[in-house]
């Protein structure tokens, strides 16, 4: 191939690494999130179920997660945002993280080997936004049976969805501001009716409302060579104190744009050498 030819062939990779450079500094306009909260209740009805005499159950959270309130009947359960591994598009579509573990325990002494009758732990929480559709969406843990049903299962889930809900709007994101948004009640799902045993399809599938607060801060700014570092200096709440929940591996920070631009970096910069130093040196092949 001829130096002309191998410059031209430079040239055009450079450009068309250039050109898919920019949908990923388009996605940077958008606003991130930067922390918030989600009040979740799961089943009000299940809630009382537990807190019911006969049942002597206890409620334990752990992550992050609070009760509401934090002494006494447990009404809904507070979960914060984990931002750095929340991704929102400018549309208010994907993944809201959630910090938080809850476990459920009730009838002491009927289970195996006089252990806990009801053992459950939802964990990896989050909710999952399209449009106006919310998934709440958990990994869980289940030790236990209904009555009358059999040695205890001991089912597990991961990546399953609890309850299905309709928002009222879409959670579009908004430069330096709090949108906060309530759903209408849900619908349990698959996840639900696995991990709870009890409901169906035709028996109490209703799941209570939920209302999740963001924080949204600017939108983050295209790096430069100033600014090389993490678009996201890391979570918040670091502390990992659910023993059920395996840490996601964390990946590595250099996402597949980024890798792109780099590449196109390269080869612009290999191009315009050429383009200036290949005449000089070769002025036969550039007439
Ligand atoms: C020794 C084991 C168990 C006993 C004796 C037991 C007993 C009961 C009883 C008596 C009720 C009716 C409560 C009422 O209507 O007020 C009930 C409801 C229920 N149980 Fe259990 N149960 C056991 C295990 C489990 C397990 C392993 C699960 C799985 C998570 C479970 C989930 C439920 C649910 C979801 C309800 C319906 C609560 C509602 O009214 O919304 N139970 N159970």
């Amino acid at each position: 191939m001829s130096f002309s030819k191998s410059l031209a062939t430079a040239t055009t990779a450079a450009v068309a690494a250039t050109a898919l450079i920019i949908p990923s500094a388009a996605a940077q306009t958008v606003p991130a999130v930067e922390s918030g909260t989600m009040d979740w209740k799961l089943k009000e009805s299940f809630l009382s179920y537990i807190a019911k005499p006969f049942a002597k159950g206890e409620i334990h959270v752990k992550n992050g997660a609070k009760k509401v309130p934090a002494e006494g009947k447990t009404e809904s359960f507070n979960l914060p945002v984990d931002a750095a591994k929340t991704t929102l598009d400018a549309q208010g579509n994907g993944t809201i993280a959630l910090d938080g573990a809850i476990q459920f325990l009730a009838h002491p002494g009927l289970g195996e080997n006089g252990g806990w009758g009801l053992d459950l732990t939802y964990n990896d929480l989050k909710v999952k936004v399209t449009g106006t559709k919310a998934e709440f969406i958990a990994d869980y843990k289940l030790f236990g049976s209904l009555p009358g049903s059999g040695a205890p299962s001991k089912p597990t889930g991961d990546d399953v969805v609890i309850a299905e809900y309709e928002l009222p709007q879409a959670v579009t994101p908004e430069e330096n501001s709090t949108v906060k948004v309530t759903s209408k009640e849900g619908r349990l799902k698959q996840g639900g009716y696995d991990s709870l045993l009890a409901y169906s399809e035709d028996y109490k599938p209703e799941a209570n409302p939920f209302t999740i607060e963001l924080k949204f801060k600017a939108p983050k700014p295209p790096k430069t060579e100033e600014n090389p570092g993490k678009e996201n200096p890391g979570k918040e709440n670091p502390g990992k104190e659910d023993p059920g929940k395996e840490d996601p591996k964390e990946g590595s920070s250099l996402s597949t744009g980024g890798l792109i631009g780099i590449v196109g970096a390269i080869l612009a910069l290999l191009g315009g050498i050429g383009a200036f130093v290949g005449p000089k040196l070769f002025p036969q092949f550039f007439r």
